[in-house]
Formats: C-alpha cells, structure tokens, sequence
C-alpha cells in the first residue's frame, strides 16, 4: 500500500492549476447512461472514482473511449445494454447508486447494489429512494440489492426533499430529464457541481431551469442529442490548496478556478489574515504571519462552509493564535482525523460533532493513517507545516480525489514521496 513521507515544515509558493471537479464528474458520467447518441467529456480529472465510474458505465454496457491524456473521454453505447450495478464497484465509491435514476429513466430497470456505511457515516440513500419512487420507480430491496423498475416511462411531478442531499438531488434531476411531463424539485441542493451537471443536460438539450433558489423545474423529452462538454474545476482541491498557502506563510497563484464559487472560503480565509487578490479564473493568495483564529466554524450546505474542507480548515486552526470551534453538521462521524493530528501535536477536544481546538500547535511529524479523502489531504497539510518526517499510511484515499497531489505539491516546493 502505498505511503507519503513529507519532511517539513515547507513553504508552499508558485503557480498550480486546478483539475476538474470530482464531484461533478461523477453525477455527469451517470447520466450519460441517458442519451443514445455520443458524448465527449471534457477536462476529466485522472483520480480514482471517476476510474470506478468509467469501469462501472463499462460494466453497464458503455464504450468508452479515452482521446486524450485520459483528459477528454467518448462515451457511446454498445447494444449490450445491462442493468446491473455491481456491490464490488459501488461500495468502493457511494456515487455508484448515481447509476439509478438514469438506469431506470430510460431502460425502466435496473439492480444496483446498496452503498453501504463509510467511516464518516451511514450515509442512507432513502431521500434518493423516496424521490425516485414518487417519480414512479417500483422498488424492493433484497440481498444488499435496490431490484428497481417501472411501468414505461417515469412520471413528472412535485418533490420536496425533507433534508438537502446533493446525491438525491442529482439522481433526481438526471431521472425527471426523461420522465412524461413537468418535475418540479424543492429544497434541493445548489451545489456549483450541481449547476454544472445541469449546465451539462440542458447542453444537450434537456429542460431545466431553476425557478426559485432551491426549486427545480425539470419537463422531460423524448432523448437527448449529443453533446460535448468540459467539466468545471474542483472546488475543493482550490479550497485544499487556498488553505496550504495560508498555512504555511506561501505565496501561490491558482489558475483554472472561478473564485466566485467558493466566496465562503476566501471570505473566512481573509479573516484568518491571508491576502486574496482574485481574477476571472485566477486566485492569488498570501499566507499571514499569524493566523488568527475561528470563534465557531460550522458546515452546512452550500453556499455556506463546505463539509469537505472541514479538516483541512481544523488544520488552519491549530496553528491560529487563539482558540477556535468547528461544528460538524453535515456527517455524523467526520472527525477521524482529530486522532491523526493528535499524534502529530495537535491540541484538539471533540464532542459529538463538535470540535475545540486549541492554537499554536508546533506540529512534529511522525507516522499516522489516512482515514477518508479529506482526512487525508488534512494530514497532508499538517504534514506539510510539521517538523521533521511524517509518514502517512493509507494514502489511496487520496487517490480517490485529488489528481496528482504529490506532483502538484513537489512543485510549489513541498519535499514529498510516495513509497510503493
Ligand atoms: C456529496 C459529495 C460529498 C460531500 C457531500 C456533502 C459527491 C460525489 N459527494 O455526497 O463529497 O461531502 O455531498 O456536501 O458529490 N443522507 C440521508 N439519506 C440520503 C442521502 C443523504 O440521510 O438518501 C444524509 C447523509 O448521510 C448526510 C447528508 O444527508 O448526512 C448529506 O448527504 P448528501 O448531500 O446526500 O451527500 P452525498 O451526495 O453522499
């Protein structure tokens, strides 16, 4: 299993260029599962789970066709069209069950496997189930399995989601494209992954428009046309490297992402002292001298504080001058990197989804395991201002997300090497 050895503390300085969005591929990729004719996909990032996603289209009959650099892909069916969505493939990476709102919309079956928990929750997909069965999907789940199908076409109609779910809203979205008549989603999410899986459906010619701020409305058609589309950048992987300028007093230059998206972030990031200039599609950002500290942080869905850069944040705040809070709101079990940064210096005390974490932690490295995506790329960070030599085990999490983090990282200077 392979390991990163980081010898710090570094400074992070130079250019870097954001890679598409994970968390948009994902859902776009599923929904190609739609159309009859091609589709070509545009600035693919090269990370794991979209690997998993393309080897679960396959599984699904799809033809796949790289054109280059494994950047630009060309999905098209084959007649071998298959229903169903491997337990093996979609335990590895819970946006598999994206596969069953598209499977269903358009062939009227499917048998996709239950994600299952992951470390930082139970993670249900019931909101997905609920939506899709007002929709008309007949379900029954047996042996780890959704056996799903409907009678001809799904049915348009008025959804309110009790709770905002990103996957749910997705799932819903891509099945209401295809579905007889108006689909009008309420409370949905509006996550820019989101817009940017609809910016991908209406490019081939689906009827979306979002008609109040968290209201959807979706009429189907009879197919989509073919389409070419380039993914937009990663708000994370922008948000991850925002933080590691800042925390280590770095000066760096972002290209390729529209700073607008992520307002939240550069807003707190300029109350913690960095120096944000931005672009069309650029951030510059300087790290401070001293970085102050959070009173309280909580995550929520966006356009507030992204769960996904919560441990990256929690970072920030051990080396703060004073004390700082995070309140957990989104997952129940997401702070499984607070145990890993303790073994590196950090003062940090958690109760239910609560954090209190002391600042100035003089971190010093030593070996610890990645746990999830973002827990990973936390202690990479931590890593990154440590002194001295920190081994993370377990870095496949990483893989699954973040596309050539350690090339990216070498070369804003970060002394870092991955032992096989
Ligand atoms: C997506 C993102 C993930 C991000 C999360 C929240 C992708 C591929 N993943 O995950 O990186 O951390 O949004 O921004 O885009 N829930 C239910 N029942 C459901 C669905 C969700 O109870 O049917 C709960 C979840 O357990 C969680 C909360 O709702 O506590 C939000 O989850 P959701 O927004 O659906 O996250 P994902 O789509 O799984």
């Amino acid at each position: 299993m392979d390991k990163f050895l980081i010898k710090g503390p570094c400074k992070i300085k130079g250019q870097v260029f954001i890679s598409g969005s994970k968390n948009a591929a994902l859902p776009i990729l599923a929904s190609t599962l739609l159309f009859d004719k091609p589709v070509i996909i545009q600035n693919l990032p090269q990370v794991k789970d979209v690997d998993t996603m393309l080897s679960l289209l396959k599984s699904l009959g799809s033809k796949i066709q790289f054109l280059k650099n494994k950047k630009v892909v060309k999905i098209y069916k084959t007649k071998e069209q298959k229903y169903f969505a491997s337990y093996s493939l979609v335990k590895t990476m819970r946006a598999g069950i994206l596969v069953l709102g598209p499977l269903v919309a358009k062939f009227q079956k499917s048998i996709t496997s239950l994600p299952g928990g992951c470390t930082i929750g139970a993670r249900p997909v019931n909101y997905h189930l609920n939506a899709l069965k007002k929709l008309g999907m007949k379900y029954e789940i047996k042996k780890g399995y959704i056996h799903a199908s409907s009678n001809g076409k799904l049915k348009g109609t008025k959804i309110k989601f009790s709770k905002i779910s990103v996957g749910a809203t997705e799932n819903s979205i891509i099945a209401a494209c295809l579905a007889n008549g108006k689909t009008i989603l309420e409370n949905c999410a509006i996550e820019p992954e989101i817009k940017d899986l609809v910016n991908f459906l209406k490019s081939a010619g689906a009827n979306i428009k979002w008609i109040r701020k968290r209201t959807c409305q979706i009429i189907g058609i009879n197919s989509l046309n073919k389409t070419t589309y380039s993914i937009m950048g990663d708000r994370i992987e922008t948000g991850t490297f925002c933080v590691a300028a800042t925390l280590t007093k770095g000066n760096l230059k972002i290209k390729n992402f529209n700073p607008r998206l992520i307002q939240t972030e550069i807003n707190l990031l300029k109350k913690v002292g960095a120096k944000i200039q931005t672009g069309k599609n650029e951030i510059r950002i300087k790290g401070p001298q001293k970085i102050k500290n959070i009173s309280k942080l909580v995550t929520k869905e966006y356009p507030n504080f992204p769960t996904d850069l919560q441990a990256q944040f929690m970072v920030l705040l051990c080396k703060a001058t004073g004390r700082s809070r995070i309140i957990e709101n989104i997952f129940e079990n997401r702070f499984m990197h607070v145990a890993e940064l303790r073994r590196l210096g950090a003062k940090i005390i958690v109760k239910d989804n609560k954090a209190t974490i002391e600042g100035k932690t003089d971190f010093l490295g030593a070996e610890i395991m990645s746990s999830d995506l973002r827990a990973s790329v936390a202690l990479v960070l931590a890593a990154i201002v440590a002194k001295g030599e920190t081994k993370i085990n377990r870095i496949y999490h990483l893989d699954r997300g973040y596309e050539n983090i350690e090339d990216k990282l070498k070369k804003l200077g970060v002394n870092i090497k991955r032992l096989s």
